[in-house]
């Protein structure tokens, strides 16, 4: 039996803009997903998915993950004419729209398909399929949910456009920062908001061009501000940076309504994170005991939480 694991992810800065060839910053979570492969007669491949998740979304997302699956069996070059997979699906990540669901699945799969059948993939090969997978979920991928899914830590990515490869550096902080995850129990289409967001800088790129340049600037100070610890920067680029989500409609109500929770009961910064529209949203605290006021007071008002530390 073949086995492989896939990280979750948390966006600190540039969901949607990454998409465009701006960089964005990414960390990856202590939860992953486990995938197994083992190959038994008969043809084709079955899935069993025990992963934990918000309700409704392996419902909403069997159609892509069916399709993901199939792209990264397709792009090693599994021969299933002859043998069948059974692949599993298990892990401590939650799978909820935000945490980087699908990169973990694809990249998982993608290990255990390399350790079932001794590929000798290295990491960026690896890396790759869980890309073609990702294709799945959502046409135009940035690339950046599978690159942190498959290598960890604390990630900076610029997607290469026309061609050209992606830059990926691994950032190294002078301390740990505490977050508070908080999921809106909601799941958006990630091809749907990125495909609104094409639509709107198609439409309207008078308004919506300042707002890409401000967030080109604001990336590389929160990069500083990260690599120097300055917290107290780093929350305060995460607030600009959710408003200039809003400005690209990819943020919902129920997004902005846990992001005022958050910064109400002391967060430094708080934004949401991923596709939006629903999904999760990252607030940062300035330490332990206030992350844990953060996360008793969104969790009394009825919401999951998850306290994790990036850096
Ligand atoms: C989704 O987690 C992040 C997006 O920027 C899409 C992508 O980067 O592929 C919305």
């Amino acid at each position: 039996m073949g086995t492989g694991h896939g990280y979750g992810k948390t966006i600190l800065f540039g969901e949607h803009f990454v998409v465009y060839g701006i960089p964005a910053i990414a960390s990856a979570l202590g939860s992953k997903t486990i995938a197994t492969v083992q190959v038994v007669d008969g043809q084709g491949w079955s899935v069993d998915d025990q992963r934990p998740a918000t309700p409704g979304y392996k419902e909403k997302k069997y159609d892509e993950a069916q399709q993901a699956i199939k792209n990264v069996i397709e792009h090693l070059k599994i021969d299933t004419s002859s043998k069948k997979l059974e692949i599993t699906f298990s892990g401590d990540l939650y799978a909820a729209s935000g945490v980087g669901g699908s990169a973990a699945q694809c990249a998982a799969l993608s290990h255990a398909l390399n350790d079932e059948f001794n590929l000798n993939l290295q990491m960026e090969q690896i890396n790759n399929s869980a890309y073609e997978g990702e294709k799945g979920y959502h046409g135009t991928p940035s690339g950046l949910d599978n690159t942190a899914a498959t290598y960890g830590g604390l990630i900076w990515f610029k997607r290469g456009l026309y061609g050209s490869p992606n830059t990926i550096k691994r950032l190294q902080t002078v301390k740990k920062m505490y977050m508070v995850i908080a999921n809106t129990g909601l799941t958006a289409s990630t091809s749907e908001v990125i495909a609104d967001v094409r639509r709107l800088k198609e439409e309207k790129s008078e308004d919506i061009e300042p707002v890409f340049e401000e967030y080109g600037k604001l990336v590389k100070n929160a990069r500083s501000a990260l690599i120097e610890g300055d917290i107290s920067a780093v929350g305060n680029l995460m607030n600009r940076n959710h408003s200039l989500l809003q400005d690209i409609t990819v943020s919902g109500e129920i997004n902005d309504l846990l992001v005022d929770l958050a910064r109400k009961n002391g967060a430094l910064g708080a934004k949401m994170t991923g596709t939006g529209r629903g999904g999760l949203v990252l607030a940062l605290a300035a330490d332990e005991v206030k992350q844990e006021q953060i996360a008793t007071a969104i969790e009394q008002e009825g919401y999951m939480v998850w306290k994790t530390k990036v850096g």
